[in-house]
């Protein structure tokens, strides 16, 4: 049945090429709404089939506005889609991919190689198996898949205790895309929370956004080629942070991050820590001359580092409102949230049952409103980075600042309170008990 569709595809693909050229997009793909543009996209693995699956709705309407020509280039960690047949509700990627690079759009992957726990990401999985002969594997060709080495990053290459380095991106860049009226989008960046398994849509939550800014847009394409440049390097950089510039809106930081003094847990190089540093707690609107505290959200799947739990405690002794749902955390970290002198903070485990999934947090962001540095605009960091030892100190990753009054809107009215309240009325306390690993095992789960 599959493999039926499958020939299919390509016998349409190659005809049309053969009489057109230039064929931008095909039959059903044609009719189906644009992408969106600096608006996020949230799934919700409690939903519809199509709610489940908007944010593979959002990826494959990029692939397939690429026009022929155009490169689009992704990094990501378990693409392993199982083959189904490709719908509008339930896009298939790897089909979208086939299609645009038939079409004459340079299709270059980047893929980690293997993957510790379930093993699942790599050469064995059906993205890999169908688009390698399609692709090819030659680094200097127009395009290409390729993967990190095994056990280690394309950059990051040290392990962390027992945990191996790895590539954990979730991004994808087009240097065009062409909407339904002909209008174009050049330098596209979308970033998501999710990996490209079945899981992430129908057993997880997640969330991605795409955009177009020249300048954070140049930083992933060189990012990229870093990723590509190191995987066949024998040293990798452990020491590779990256970070865009202040002003721009999406300001991109890119990892792994080393610390200075031989200690993981250092906080003066722990990025989100240092995000934290220039939170006020209190403050008066600039526009309203009002008293106000500052509100800091948090949707995490891994939530196991201390220096980052201890900084959030000390912000709510200081006034904050601190309210932070996490899929896993460790016993450090979470005495570590607790710890805040009597002051009242939010705390949600999220390991919900429904029906015959357990359903878990496994976006990534912060959300904050109110004062930061000399500015009071909110703010959204959103990618792929946990808040976990590995992801600041030897994963690839990428994190992206949004400096956006209506993004933070959608963050936090169509999806954060949600979430939590979701996980909080469906997570049993013998469930939660299960979310705290002691400190060796959560720096093991790390790379699962
Ligand atoms: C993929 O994972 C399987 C299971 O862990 C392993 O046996 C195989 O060697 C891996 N392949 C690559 C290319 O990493
Ligand atoms: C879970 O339930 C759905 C229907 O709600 C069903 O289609 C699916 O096969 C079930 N999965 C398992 C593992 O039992
Ligand atoms: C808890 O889960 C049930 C389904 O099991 C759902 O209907 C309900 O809305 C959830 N609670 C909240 C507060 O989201
Ligand atoms: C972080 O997130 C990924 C999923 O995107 C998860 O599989 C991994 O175990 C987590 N741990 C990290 C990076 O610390």
């Amino acid at each position: 049945m599959k493999r039926a569709v499958r020939i299919l595809f390509a016998a349409t693909a190659s005809a049309l090429l053969a009489v057109g050229g230039a064929v931008v997009a095909t039959g059903a793909e044609a009719a189906e709404p644009d992408p969106v543009f600096g608006v996020p996209v949230f799934n919700d693995p409690a939903g519809s089939e199509a709610a489940q699956y908007a944010i593979f709705q959002q990826l494959a309407r990029l692939i397939d506005r690429v026009p022929a020509g155009e490169t689009i280039e992704m990094s990501w960690f378990e693409f392993k889609t199982p083959d189904y047949s490709d719908t509008t509700a339930r896009p298939a990627i790897t089909d979208r991919l086939i299609k645009a690079h038939r079409r004459g759009v340079n299709v270059r992957i980047l893929l980690d190689g293997q993957v510790a726990g379930d093993g699942s990401s790599n050469a064995t999985q059906p993205p890999y198996l169908r688009l390698k002969p399609e692709l090819g594997t030659s680094e200097t060709a127009s395009s290409y898949i390729l993967l990190c080495a095994k056990n280690r990053g394309c950059i990051g290459k040290r392990k962390i205790g027992d945990a191996d380095a790895y590539n954990h991106n979730k991004f994808l860049t087009a240097t065009k895309v062409v909407l339904n009226n002909g209008a174009v989008k050049t330098g596209v960046v979308f970033q998501s929370s999710g990996n490209l398994g079945t899981w992430d849509a129908d057993t997880a939550y997640n969330n991605a956004i795409t955009w177009t800014e020249a300048s954070s847009y140049a930083n992933y394409k060189a990012y990229f080629k870093d990723l590509k440049k190191y995987r066949t390097s024998s040293t990798g950089d452990d020491n590779y942070y990256r970070v865009g510039a202040s002003a721009d809106q999406y300001k991109t930081h890119f990892f792994p991050r080393k610390e200075t003094n031989g200690d993981y847990n250092q906080a003066s190089t722990d990025t989100i820590v240092n995000v934290l540093d220039s939170v006020k707690c209190s403050y008066v609107g600039q526009t309203d001359g009002d008293p106000h505290q500052t509100d800091i959200r948090i949707v995490m799947w891994a939530l196991t580092r201390t220096a980052v739990a201890k900084k959030l405690a000390d912000l709510v002794k200081d006034g904050c409102w601190v309210d932070v749902v996490y899929s896993v955390t460790s016993t450090s970290a979470l005495d570590a949230l607790g710890n805040v002198g009597g002051r009242s903070i939010g705390i949600t485990s999220c390991e919900a049952r429904y029906g015959n999934r357990t359903i878990k947090a496994h976006s990534k962001y912060m959300l904050i409103d109110g004062a930061y540095d000399d500015d009071q605009i909110p703010r959204v960091f959103m990618g792929s980075h946990n808040y976990s030892l590995t992801a600041l100190r030897n994963a690839d990753e990428s994190m992206v600042r949004i400096r956006d009054s209506s993004v933070h809107e959608a963050y936090l009215h169509s999806n954060f309170y949600k979430v939590r309240d979701f996980c909080r009325a469906n997570t049993t306390a013998a469930a939660a008990a299960t979310t705290v690993l002691s400190d060796a095992a959560a720096l093991r789960f790390d790379e699962g």
